[in-house]
């Protein structure tokens, strides 16, 4: 396909808010409270932080040059930009890795139906936190949360059926600064709460002793997930943008605001945790238990509980939607598919890998690797394996490999200070994003202790 016949992002803030779009979704506001969770709080938050700056902007930044320099998807730019097998391999990796991401992804998107309704219905009346984790056990064990997650992956079909500019930008530009606000009032809500201190402190106050390998880890997958790094996401809608988006500014408030709604997620729940006596290691199931009880506790909580999880559900709409973009552009750019089989290809692989995800909290409990159910396995492969090794791959590619010319000139270096800044980009690209992951790896897989 040429140039002039790929679809392009209409405005500025379409670019913003599709970018956000997909950065922004369950990974914030789902993922990043139970990780900080699981990983002790204000030490995971502070090695979060350090990660978005030194890895998660360049590699951003990384990302948009490949894209916009090739219009291409993820296989066919680095095809593009270096004709060899091992650099092929690294889009391979991205287009499989974004197929197990959508596949667990759907199943907790699938919950967000199932939340939906019942605070329509009060969560019948449940005045405990144990009816609540009941009922929430109840229902993830059951059949009812693969239909949900098949029903979810219908609605990410219809859309990414049509296409690029007409359903995505549209979306996305209404919805997240409504998501913002919304955040922003449940935040203030949490504030006031009898166990909001405790909650703040754990979050924020870090315990340097508790910085583990696990812990790095944890919170360096958790930025490539949170910011839709590593597979190349971002060279797919990358190839979309004008020649007038500005790269580096993008990528900066990209990862700004989603670090912010990510840190806006942990001021909601924690101060509830430690309100409602819960445990803040619980694991993918924390979000879901806590928040039925914040919603329970508030003045017209109906109304709020049903806004929020029409809202959580709709960031993991414009989330899913970009990661299906991956594959889809791969299938009818190198494979040569129709738009219609391509997402059809798409929908079918998620709804396999998605069924069996939901499985594994009922069902299929017992089907374990290495100790880990299918939906737990997915998650790790990709989260934390697969998009860090992506993003050393692309990190190197663009430090060493692709010419400098093309990196100033996607840059748009016009003054000594903008070439500044870019050479700080270059620098963590060549140097510390590698080097960090490696060792991050290293440390998390036992061979080296510190
Ligand atoms: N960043 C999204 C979230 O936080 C998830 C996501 C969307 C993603 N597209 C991606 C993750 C591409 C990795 C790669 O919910």
């Amino acid at each position: 396909m040429s140039k002039s016949e790929r679809a392009q992002f209409a405005t500025r803030l379409g670019v913003l808010a599709t970018t956000v779009g997909s950065a922004v979704g369950l990974g914030n506001i789902w993922r990043f409270p139970y990780e900080a969770g699981v990983h002790g709080g204000g030490a995971f938050m502070l090695v979060y932080i350090f990660f978005v700056l030194v890895i998660g902007i360049p590699v951003a930044t990384a990302e948009f040059i490949i894209g916009r320099h090739t219009h291409s998807n993820v296989y066919g730019a680095f095809r593009k930009l270096h004709d060899s097998p091992f650099w092929k391999v690294s889009g391979v990796i991205g287009i499989v890795a974004s197929l197990m991401i959508l596949s667990f992804y759907s199943v907790v998107a699938g919950w967000t139906f199932e939340y939906i309704l019942r605070s329509l219905q009060n969560f019948n009346g449940a005045e405990t936190q144990e009816a609540l984790h009941a009922q929430f056990n109840q229902f993830t064990s059951s059949w009812e949360s693969v239909v949900w997650t098949l029903a979810f992956l219908l609605v990410n079909y219809l859309i990414i059926r049509r296409g690029v500019q007409n359903g995505i930008e549209k979306m996305s530009n209404i919805l997240m600064p409504v998501l913002f606000v919304i955040l922003l009032a449940f935040c203030v809500n949490s504030l006031f709460m009898p166990g909001a201190s405790q909650g703040l402190e754990f979050l924020f106050k870090p315990d340097f002793s508790s910085i583990t390998p696990q812990v790095l880890m944890g919170a360096m997958g958790q930025a490539f997930f949170s910011l839709s790094l590593g597979l190349g996401g971002l060279i797919t809608y990358s190839s979309y943008f004008s020649s007038k988006t500005r790269l580096l500014g993008s990528a900066a408030s990209m990862a700004g605001l989603d670090t912010l709604v990510a840190i806006f997620a942990g001021i909601i729940i924690f101060p509830a945790v430690f309100t409602f006596g819960e445990s803040p290691a619980e694991g993918p199931k924390l979000v879901f238990e806590v928040l039925p009880s914040i919603f329970l506790d508030m003045k017209f909580g109906q109304v709020w509980s049903v806004l929020f999880f029409v809202l959580l559900f709709l960031a993991s709409l414009t989330s899913t939607i970009s990661m299906s973009e991956i594959s889809i552009a791969y299938f009818t750019e190198e494979r040569h598919m129709s738009r219609r089989n391509a997402t059809l290809l798409n929908t079918a692989i998620a709804m396999l890998f998605g069924t069996l995800s939901a499985l594994s909290f009922g069902p299929l409990r017992h089907m374990t690797v290495c100790g880990r159910g299918v939906f737990d396995l997915l998650d790790y492969l990709s989260s934390t394996i697969l998009l860090p090794l992506g993003g050393m791959i692309i990190s190197i590619f663009v430090g060493w490999v692709i010419k400098r010319s093309v990196i100033y000139e996607q840059l748009d270096v016009v003054s000594p200070a903008k070439a500044r800044l870019v050479k700080v980009v270059i620098f963590c690209l060549r140097y510390v994003a590698p080097t960090c992951i490696l060792l991050v790896f290293l440390s998390g897989l036992g061979v080296i202790r510190f």
